[in-house]
């Protein structure tokens, strides 16, 4: 039972609704203004989004895949090398949720600042698109659903690409 709850009280943050809660071992970063604008996208209406992505929890195993992925993918493993992986997976699921309508507030960076010092280009770009959506169809995400998904990131490629 204590493991439950303690299980429960380290989870929970990564939905965090208001203010952003940090969780155990994540590295400071300087301040900024928390903004559900910081997600780069206005989150879909319905809630039919987010049944595909199988709710929260499918959300947090794609995020965990993906993580995982880009950690071992020759294409990405250079640009991730000094990252703070606890909290990229707390942000990323927080904006995905906040995208697909499953009540979560975006409490991280905008996606310009968190990724100006990362000199990414397009090749990293589309690697990364790759790595989500085999991590989408590992969960059982529609094909249609997952190119809702990702007309709703390709906007910020310009935000997140040198060039
Ligand atoms: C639409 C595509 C993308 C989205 C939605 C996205 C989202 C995010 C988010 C939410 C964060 C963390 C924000 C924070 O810490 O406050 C982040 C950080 C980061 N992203 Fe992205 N990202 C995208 C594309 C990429 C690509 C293509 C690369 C490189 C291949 C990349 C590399 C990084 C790196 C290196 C960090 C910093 C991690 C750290 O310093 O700890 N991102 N991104």
């Amino acid at each position: 039972m204590k493991h439950i709850l303690l299980a429960f009280l380290f989870a929970a943050p990564a939905f965090a609704q208001s203010a952003p809660v940090t969780l155990p071992g994540e590295e400071e970063v300087d301040a900024y203004e928390v903004s559900n604008a910081n997600a780069g996208a206005k989150p879909f209406e319905s809630t039919t989004m987010l049944e595909a992505f199988h709710g929260r929890e499918g959300i947090s195993r794609i995020v965990d895949d993906l993580v995982e992925q880009v950690q071992k993918d020759p294409r990405t493993i250079e640009v991730f090398r000094a990252s703070d992986f606890v909290r990229l997976r707390r942000t990323l699921k927080e904006q995905f949720c906040y995208i697909l309508n499953g009540g979560c507030s975006y409490t991280g960076r905008d996606m310009v600042k968190v990724h100006e010092d990362h000199g990414v280009v397009a090749s990293e770009f589309n690697a990364l698109v790759e790595l989500l959506q085999d991590a989408m169809d590992r969960e059982g995400v529609s094909f249609g659903a997952q190119n809702k998904f990702l007309a709703k990131l390709a906007p910020m490629k310009r935000e997140v690409v040198v060039r």
